[in-house]
């Protein structure tokens, strides 16, 4: 089938070359040109595992291009990958959405015969069927569900793994109103042997919320538990270990440690607290869930500080900057406010990570950075591991001073050892 993917970050780059190995044509869009440089030289922009490898073996079925029209019209379906910020008050930021629709909208007038829009990016229920289907509909003179299609296929793939994600994902989810689109997206995702859940257009976007807000409430509760473990002398692992045995339960994402970051989970559940806020209902659990995920990690600093008095003129290094492994992302990584934290009690900062310093050296150019982990090791009178990169479990830690946010057992041959809530 012949594709158009709109917006070329971590969703779309991965879906649209995911397509393209499963036989598709695919035509990128972005509105930066730098991006859309990198991938017709075949270079990823951004680090993900395998990505460059599919990059390279589908060199032939994809290009990228900033004209709207030439996609739209050389594509039967397209999907909306662009990016959903939070606004500063944690409500969703559509406006990157709107721009897409409407240069979407504006090259479906002059195109002839049935073309499917599908929204990727996460939006909020109402959001398709209310903002993007007016302005589609607004900009091209066509009717949806009669002219065009309409859809909504949310993604669950987690950075670091997405390229896995994308072959063998847990489920897929279609949010449609027209038979015809739904055939369209059926025969696309044919290949896939996994559950499809077919539901309504605002169903599907609700799916997406509540699954995150999940995830997020099982960190945020783990990490509340491994608190009071750790006050108790009680190892947090162990317990989840037990509770996961539950098939009730199930044993992901307890592991507890500084929190969630990235660009998904943080601001997913504030934009449901925002929405829930609109509707008049009050969120108790998920206000909750982001607030124990904003102290998790300066309990870091409070650990540090019993076994260093004043942490001013001190060298602190921090072992890890992404939000989570296996990603440059570092999109809300919990290294921000830690490195904030640092800065405010005067510590002098020394940091890597094996990915993420391009993008963390542009939030903070002034700290300084090693060009490996066991330089940060040697020449700190204390360190953080916020990271967990696997590289980190090969350092050498004898002598040091650590605070562990991550887990990562060699560094327990340390000095001193504190997990933050083990
Ligand atoms: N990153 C994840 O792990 C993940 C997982 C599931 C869902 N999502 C959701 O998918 C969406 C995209 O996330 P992402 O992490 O890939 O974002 P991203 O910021 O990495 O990429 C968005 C891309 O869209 C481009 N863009 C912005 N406005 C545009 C426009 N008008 N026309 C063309 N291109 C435009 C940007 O230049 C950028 O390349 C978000 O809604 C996010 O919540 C993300």
């Amino acid at each position: 089938m012949e594709i158009s993917v709109i917006g070329c970050g971590y969703v779309g780059l991965v879906t649209g070359l995911g397509f393209a190995e499963l036989g598709n044509s695919v035509i990128f869009v972005d509105s930066d040109e730098f991006k859309l440089k990198l991938i017709n030289a075949l270079k990823p922009p951004i680090y993900e595992p395998g990505l460059e490898e599919l990059m390279r073996r589908n060199g032939g079925r994809f290009y990228a291009t900033n004209d709207y029209q030439e996609a739209i019209s050389n594509s039967e379906i397209s999907f909306i990958c662009v990016g959903t910020p939070s606004k500063e008050d944690g409500s969703i930021d559509l406006s990157h959405v709107k721009a897409s629709a409407r240069q979407i909208g504006e090259s479906l007038r002059n195109k002839d015969g049935y073309h499917v829009v599908v929204v990727k990016s996460t939006v909020l229920p109402g959001t398709t069927e209310n903002v993007v289907r007016q302005i589609i509909e607004e900009m091209s003179g066509k009717k949806a569900f009669i002219d065009f299609g309409l859809a909504v296929n949310p993604e669950f793939l987690r950075e670091g793994n997405a390229v896995e994600d994308f072959f063998n994902p847990d489920r897929i989810v279609i949010g449609i109103r027209d038979e015809k689109t739904r055939e369209i997206l059926e025969e696309l995702y044919s290949p896939f042997n996994c559950p499809k859940l077919i539901t309504d257009i605002k169903t599907a976007e609700m799916i997406k919320y509540a699954n995150n807000a999940f995830l997020a409430t099982k960190i945020s509760f783990a990490n509340e538990i491994g608190n009071i473990c750790k006050k108790l002398g009680i190892d947090v692992y162990e317990v989840f270990k037990g509770v996961g045995l539950d098939h009730r339960i199930n044993p992901a994402f307890f592991r507890a440690g500084i929190g969630f970051g990235g660009s998904c989970l943080p601001k997913d559940v504030r934009a449901l607290i925002a929405k829930a806020g609109e509707l008049g209902e009050e969120p108790k659990i998920l206000k909750a869930v982001i607030e124990v995920n904003e102290r998790q990690p300066l309990r870091m600093i409070e650990l540090l500080k019993k076994h260093m008095s004043s942490l001013e003129g001190k060298t602190i290094g921090i072992l890890g900057l992404a939000f989570k492994p296996d990603t440059d992302d570092v999109r809300e990584s919990r290294a921000i406010p830690i490195v904030e934290k640092l800065l405010e009690e005067k510590a002098k900062v020394i940091a890597y990570d094996p990915k993420a310093i391009d993008n963390f050296s542009k939030i903070f150019p002034h700290i300084e950075y090693a060009k490996s982990g066991q330089e940060v090791v040697d020449r700190s009178d204390a360190l953080l591991i916020v990271t967990e990169w696997k590289e980190f479990g090969e350092l050498n830690y004898r002598g040091k001073i650590v605070v562990d946010g991550r887990r990562i057992d060699k560094a327990r041959e340390a000095l001193v050892y504190e997990g933050v809530c083990w």
